[in-house]
């Protein structure tokens, strides 16, 4: 089999881009190692930048989203009982949508089926050849049979734990890591949200999140400790730590209910340059990892899908591959402004278990600066609705 562009990994990442690439009649193949339902039952932040938003129209993918979306004009910052708000609208004339990225991956492979386009699931054994030659292919299994597919180029949108990254000699690739030491216990509960916008709030007893899905599903975080599990956790006791993380006047107004789902998420910040290897493309996960707070994974996956696309529809309409070739430059430059952003607010928020009094004390001056300062705001605002591409 040959194709234009063989897409590994049927993510966000991979589904986007087939679908764009679709619009401009450029032929790929979406390669997935689990199954539809699978990929479908991961539950991951749900907050979209503009950006991110018109690419979804462009793919033409937007219809859903655009109805049942609920547009954030602002967010919450607490710090014990007090609180104030960040105003995006105000500051940057535009806001964010709440939409689940389960939803945005449902509506990419709703729309895959519709126009028929081929992806293979229960893939196995996955191998890039050649990428750094003329004739690259990729081989994989399924049912035990292996599979060869030819093509021009290959996006590798596998996420952390694919084969792409690792497809590029050590002798080339360089890696950037901090682990964070807690993790985020998270729970979704068919509960109206506590508030209209979403609370990020600091406190003594460590970081806590309120955001929502709709009117009548709530997803809310604690800062937790890596060696808790979620077992350990009842409702009971996850709802109690919430409450006392917030401002009062929240925590009193509180809809608890029971939990549909439970998880806890270690934090990360990762990035693998270059994100460029011959006729192999790193997109999204695969390329790098972002702590939660702030909610840059998805819309950093979607902004380095937006240049290959770029790219590669230079390429095959004007045969020019100025974009190709400038890919990794460009696509690693936004995605270090979103790495620092969202370390920077994980800094702000967040209980370190070696804080000292001193660092204490200049986290709660940031907060203040933060609080008191138009500019400092300002600077959020910009960060979290998404620098221009
Ligand atoms: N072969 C084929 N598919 C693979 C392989 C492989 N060897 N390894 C992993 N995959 C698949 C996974 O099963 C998954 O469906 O690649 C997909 C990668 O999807 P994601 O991990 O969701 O990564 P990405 O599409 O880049 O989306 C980024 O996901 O983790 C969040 O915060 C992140 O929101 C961001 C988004
Ligand atoms: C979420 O709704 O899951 C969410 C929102 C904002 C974040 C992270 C997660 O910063």
């Amino acid at each position: 089999m040959r194709t234009q562009v063989v897409i590994i990994g049927g993510g966000p990442s991979g589904l986007l881009l087939g679908q764009l690439l679709h619009t401009q009649g450029i032929k790929a193949v979406v390669l997935e190692r689990k199954t539809r339902d699978y990929v479908l039952s991961r539950i991951r932040a749900g907050i979209l930048e503009r950006g991110t938003i018109a690419l979804m129209h462009e793919a033409g993918v937007g219809a859903r989203l655009e109805k049942e979306g609920y547009v954030h004009d602002g967010t919450i910052i607490s710090y014990g009982d007090e609180d104030f708000t960040v105003n995006f609208k105000e500051h940057t004339g535009t806001s964010v949508v709440v939409y689940g990225q389960t939803e945005v991956t449902r509506d990419l492979y709703d729309a895959r089926e519709a126009a028929g386009l081929e992806t293979v699931f229960n893939v196995e054994q996955v191998q890039i050849h050649g990428a750094d030659t003329d004739a690259s292919y990729v081989t994989y299994e399924v049912d035990g049979a292996e599979q060869r597919i030819d093509c021009d180029y290959i996006a590798g949108c596998d996420g952390f734990h694919g084969v792409s990254r690792q497809a590029i000699p050590l002798s080339v690739r360089k890696e950037y890591e901090k682990v964070y030491p807690f993790g985020w216990l998270g729970i979704l509960s068919e509960t109206p949200p506590v508030n209209e916008e979403l609370i990020y709030a600091a406190s003594e007893r460590g970081f806590a999140l309120c955001s929502m899905r709709n009117e009548n599903l709530s997803r809310y975080y604690i800062q937790c400790s890596l060696s808790d599990k979620p077992e350990d956790w009842t409702d009971e006791a996850f709802w109690q730590e919430l409450k006392r993380r917030i401002p009062k006047a929240h925590a009193d107004k509180l809809v608890t209910g029971p939990s549909i789902e439970k998880s806890i998420a270690p934090l990360r910040s990762f990035v693998t340059e270059p994100m460029r290897w011959g006729r192999l493309f790193l997109c999204g996960d695969a390329a790098h990892i972002v702590p939660p707070t702030g909610a840059k994974g998805l819309n950093t996956a979607a902004s380095d899908i937006h240049y290959l696309y770029q790219g590669l529809k230079q390429h095959y309409r004007e045969h020019d591959s100025t974009g190709l070739d400038a890919y990794s430059e460009k696509a690693l430059a936004r995605v270090w402004k979103a790495e620092r952003f969202s370390w920077w607010m994980t800094n702000l928020l967040h209980r370190f278990p070696d804080q000292t009094a001193f660092d204490l004390k200049m986290q709660k001056a940031d907060i203040d600066f933060l609080r008191s300062n138009r500019e400092a705001q300002s600077v959020m605002a910009q960060n979290y609705i998404g620098l221009p591409y």
